[in-house]
């Protein structure tokens, strides 16, 4: 069996027996979130780009487990430099790990990150990530747009479980997501990065039962809530 935990905002961790990962591990500072970076047990920090609601607790995570961060190469090689452990891929890449796999795959967004300094760093591209996970292949968009090779996607892979952005303003919102999901296919649709603040309040049960109209599953969970898949 696998665990999900939903940490808030877009951040998930995945569970199986021996083996743990996280993605994009915003705790600090994510009113949403109900775990500390502290706690967090995990062999992978996978993340989608550098801005800080993804990246959050990345240093602190990566460096207490001594687990390598998957990220664009841009963005790994800045966080070497740092002294973290990374992994570099670039889109259509994969990296085969002891969980099973991950491949990078398109986002539309921007990706930087803000020094202590007040300096904004530009770190390659925006991306999405299909983790094959034990026997389970999950699709984590994000940060994007709705666009068209998410049908692709969706024709490409088998997905269990996608975890879309329904929040609108920096991403897209529920409109575009319910035809996201119809493209991406998944057995199960789980939103994500909404009402973490009020620029991004959305109403999920609204989502879900569009998606449900067009006979899809969606799961909303709550901030905290591990499910077994
Ligand atoms: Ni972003
Ligand atoms: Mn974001």
């Amino acid at each position: 069996m696998i665990r999900i935990t939903f940490h808030g905002h877009s951040c998930i961790q995945l569970e199986t027996e021996g083996h743990s990962v996280i993605i994009d591990p915003f705790l600090n500072g994510n009113p949403a979130a109900t775990a500390k970076p502290d706690e967090i047990k995990v062999h992978y920090v996978l993340l989608t780009h550098a801005h800080n609601d993804h990246f959050g607790d990345t240093d602190t995570i990566s460096r207490n487990n001594e687990a390598p961060v998957l990220a664009i190469v841009e963005l790994a090689d800045y966080l070497q430099t740092q002294g973290l452990k990374t992994l570099d891929i670039n889109m259509g890449g994969t990296v085969h790990l002891p969980f099973g796999k991950v491949k990078m795959v398109p986002a539309f967004h921007s990706s930087s990150l803000v020094t202590k300094e007040g300096q904004t760093l530009h770190m390659g591209s925006a991306a999405g990530l299909i983790i094959h996970f034990g026997d389970k292949v999950f699709y984590h968009a994000g940060d994007t747009c709705l666009f068209g090779d998410m049908k692709l996607i969706g024709d490409m892979y088998d997905i269990d479980v996608a975890f879309l952005p329904i929040g609108d303003h920096y991403t897209m919102g529920p409109d575009d997501a319910v035809i996201a999901a119809e493209w991406i296919q998944a057995k199960t649709i789980v939103p994500v990065h909404y009402n973490t603040f009020p620029l991004l309040n959305q109403n999920a049960e609204e989502f879900a039962a569009r998606v449900e109209e067009n006979g899809q599953h969606c799961l909303i969970m709550t901030p905290g809530e591990t499910v077994g898949l």
